[in-house]
Order: C-alpha cells, then sequence, then structure tokens
C-alpha cells in the first residue's frame, strides 16, 4: 500500500548511533511513496553521509544553513514549506534540549523553529540521558508545545547497557507516521476487539477450530489505534504481531476468551466482535491422548455467544458483529443483526477473505446495506471505523436531542 502517497517528509538526522536506522527509514518512507528531503547535522553527517541519503531518496541532502543551492539562500524556510511533517528521527538528548528551547544555531533547528508544519520526534539515547530530569523535563515541555514524540524502545543499547532510550525500529516509526496522518475518528474511545479462531481442546494433542487467520480482526485493531482509541485485542490463537499501541489479551478456547471480555467489557465504548469463535467444544477434555480406534466420535455441547452476551447488558457498549458467510450474505448478514440486537454488522463472504491480505465486505446497520471497496484488510478496516465513527457520532447526537 503507497500509505504516504503525495506527502512531503522532512527527516532530520541527528548525531546518535542510530542514524543508521534513519537511512533504513528513509528507504521505507520512499517505499511508502514519500517524497523526502533529508536534513543532517554536522553530527548526524558523522555518522551517515549525505550520499547514502541522496541515493536512497533520489534527491538533494541538505546540511548547511549557508547552502547556496537554494535560490534565496533560504534552506531553513524553503525546506519546511509544503512539507506535510517534520520528522527528527534519530532525536539525540542535545538536539531535543534545543527545540525545547527554540535555538536555532543550524539548518535542521533552524527549519525545525521555522516550521509551519508538525513535528515529529523519535529519541534515541543512553538509557541515563533519557531518564535524566533535564532530558524528561524537555521531553514533557515538547508534548505541551504539540511536538509528538514516538518511542523510545526498551532494550538493549549500542553501549552495552540496557533499557529505555532505545529509537524504535524504522517499521515502527513508519507505522506511527502512517497513523500520525489518520483522522482521529474516535478519539477517546475505548474499544474492545476479539480476534483470531479459538481453539477447543480434544485431547492434549487434538482439538477443533477453524481456518480464520486473524488478520481482519488486528487490522480493524490498528485502524482503531490510528483513530485514536484505547484498544484492548483478545486474541484466538494467531502469528501476527500485535499492532503499535493495542493492549493484547492472549486466548486459547471460546469460554476464555468469553471469560477475558467480560472482564474489560465495562471498561468499553465500542465492543466489535471479529473473532470466528467456535460454535461447538468438546464435552469434556482428555487428560491423555485419546488413542486411535476403527471409529469414534465425540460429543458436542454449544459455546457462549459472546457477541449476543455483550450486546444485551445493560448499558451495553456499541457492538459491531461480524458475518462471514458463503451465501445468502444479505439476508444471512442482516438476520444476525437483528436477532443479536447489533447496530452494525460487517458481511464479507469466505472466498473474498478468509485467510488473505484483501477482503471486500458489506457493511449492514438500521439504514440498509453499504458495500465497501475492496482491498487490502487494513484498508477495509479504516473504511469500517469511518463507518462506525459515523454512527457512533449520530447515536450521541440523537442521544442529545
Ligand atoms: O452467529 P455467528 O457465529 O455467525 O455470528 C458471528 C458474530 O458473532 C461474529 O461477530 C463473532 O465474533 C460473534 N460470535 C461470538 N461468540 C460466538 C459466536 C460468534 O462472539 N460463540
Amino acid at each position: 500500500m503507497s500509505e504516504l502517497h503525495g506527502k512531503r517528509v522532512v527527516l532530520g538526522v541527528t548525531g546518535g548511533v542510530a542514524a543508521y536506522k534513519a537511512a533504513e527509514l528513509a528507504r521505507l518512507l520512499v517505499k511508502a511513496g514519500a517524497e523526502i528531503d533529508v536534513v543532517l547535522t554536522d553530527a548526524g553527517a558523522h555518522f551517515v553521509g549525505a550520499p547514502t541519503f541522496q541515493a536512497i531518496t533520489g534527491r538533494p541532502v541538505w546540511h548547511n544553513l549557508w547552502d547556496s543551492r537554494m535560490d534565496n539562500a533560504m534552506a531553513h524556510i524553503d525546506l519546511s514549506r509544503g512539507a506535510d511533517v517534520i520528522l527528527i528521527a534519530p532525536a539525540t538528548a542535545d538536539f531535543l534540549a534545543k527545540l525545547t528551547h527554540g535555538m536555532a544555531d543550524d539548518l535542521l533547528s533552524t527549519l525545525c523553529l521555522a516550521r509551519d508544519c508538525p513535528l515529529l520526534v523519535a529519541p534515541a539515547m543512553n538509557r541515563q540521558m533519557w531518564q535524566s530530569p533535564a532530558t524528561q523535563r524537555n521531553v514533557a515541555q515538547l508534548g505541551i508545545d504539540g511536538v509528538s514524540v514516538f518511542g523510545p524502545a526498551s532494550g538493549e543499547q549500542a553501549c552495552g547497557e540496557t533499557g529505555a532510550g532505545r529509537m524504535l525500529e524504522a517499521s515502527e516509526i513508519l507505522d506511527e507516521l502512517i497513523a500520525f496522518f489518520q483522522p482521529k475518528l474516535l478519539n477517546n474511545q475505548r474499544v474492545l476487539i476479539t480476534a483470531g479462531p479459538t481453539f477447543e481442546a480434544i485431547d492434549p494433542v487434538r482439538g477443533l477450530t477453524n481456518a480464520s487467520s486473524g488478520k481482519m480482526g488486528f487490522a480493524l485493531a490498528r485502524a482503531c489505534v490510528e483513530a485514536g482509541a484505547q484498544v484492548r485485542l483478545v486474541a484466538g490463537p494467531v502469528v501476527l504481531d500485535t499492532p503499535r499501541g493495542a493492549m493484547r489479551i492472549d486466548v486459547t478456547s471460546a469460554a476464555q476468551m468469553r471469560d477475558a471480555v467480560m472482564q474489560a467489557v465495562d471498561d468499553a465504548d465500542v465492543f466489535i466482535g471479529v473473532a470466528a469463535v467456535a460454535d461447538y467444544r468438546p464435552v469434556g477434555n482428555a487428560v491423555h491422548k485419546i488413542k486411535k480406534t476403527a471409529a469414534m466420535s465425540i460429543d458436542l455441547v454449544a459455546n457462549p455467544d459472546i457477541l449476543a452476551e455483550v450486546a444485551s447488558r445493560p448499558n451495553a457498549p456499541f457492538c459491531v458483529g461480524f458475518a462471514a458467510e458463503s451465501q445468502n450474505l444479505a439476508s444471512y448478514a442482516e438476520g444476525k443483526r437483528v436477532a443479536k440486537k447489533l447496530p452494525l454488522v460487517v458481511g464479507n463472504l469466505v472466498q473474498d477473505g478468509l485467510g488473505g491480505d484483501q477482503n471486500a465486505v458489506t457493511l449492514f446497520d438500521a439504514n440498509g446495506a453499504h458495500p465497501l471497496s475492496q482491498g487490502h484488510k487494513l484498508a477495509v478496516a479504516r473504511d469500517i471505523v469511518k463507518h462506525l465513527a459515523t454512527l457512533i457520532s449520530k447515536g450521541n447526537s440523537d442521544a442529545q436531542n
């Protein structure tokens, strides 16, 4: 996905060893469709030279306030005009201090002061430097001044110590930047999501499950975080990375998923049931592996319907269901919406989405059916969030009238 198509990013690189990750970040930004102007501080240029960034971005690299390549000799003004964002990665403790105090003694600090676009920083420094009262004061002040701070992460540091202060990985900064550009449609909303399959044990090695990959639920969790929501993600057994910023609770069976949801639901404004919960589980769970015989039968008992239970609670959150069908999508999905008393159901034909990265869905609400454009599951998830946010704000304004 060309997530940053049409975006102009000024990438500032200051003098920390994490500057090597900035080269990778520049590559990812270009791949995502952004136009990049790299600005190095003197110290940044000591770590990674201008030719590296020039080769990656295909554009001139800047680091001198007196650069004569700009027609009007005002690189500090020209570079930030027309930029959608200035991103400093890595941002050293020294550079954060300069930003906090509005210092402007080189090209990068001057253009940050002269900017008319948002400023984002990805700090990178030794853990003691990060924890020092001065840096913490500076970061808090930058937050008050409207600067967004990405990270830092914790872990092993180049100096051999371990702690908070590592710069985020390039791919994580890219995700943060993409999220930064998404409209904050779910600000202040607390969203609880189930995703993936459940696994119902028959014995210690066998079980009943289904083909859900969890990708749609995880994409929705990411889209909700990007939209400014606080997200808790109850995940069945899947092999997927947790979307940055979501709080993940791993479960295996439907019963565990139900318990995790019921523990969290009081603090949820929105509940989205994406999980393909197994409808049945074996009666009992053999302690030892069942030995093979010519034939075997398993007695099954119905699992609790988590979504229906949440939707029928007094003061239920805004509930969204999913209906994955192999035929008669409209009638089955609308039937589920009415039966489970849901304001919104997302329906899809399993042949359009199961396991893959793409999906084609239709939304069913009180006003009828709304087909969404087919696309990558993250793009589809963002469209679902848009519709959901409209229904929530409409519900809120109806309640006030
Ligand atoms: O009735 P059906 O299983 O098709 O409904 C699908 C919707 O209900 C999905 O949103 C799914 O997450 C939810 N569900 C549930 N608990 C179940 C079965 C389905 O929350 N036991």
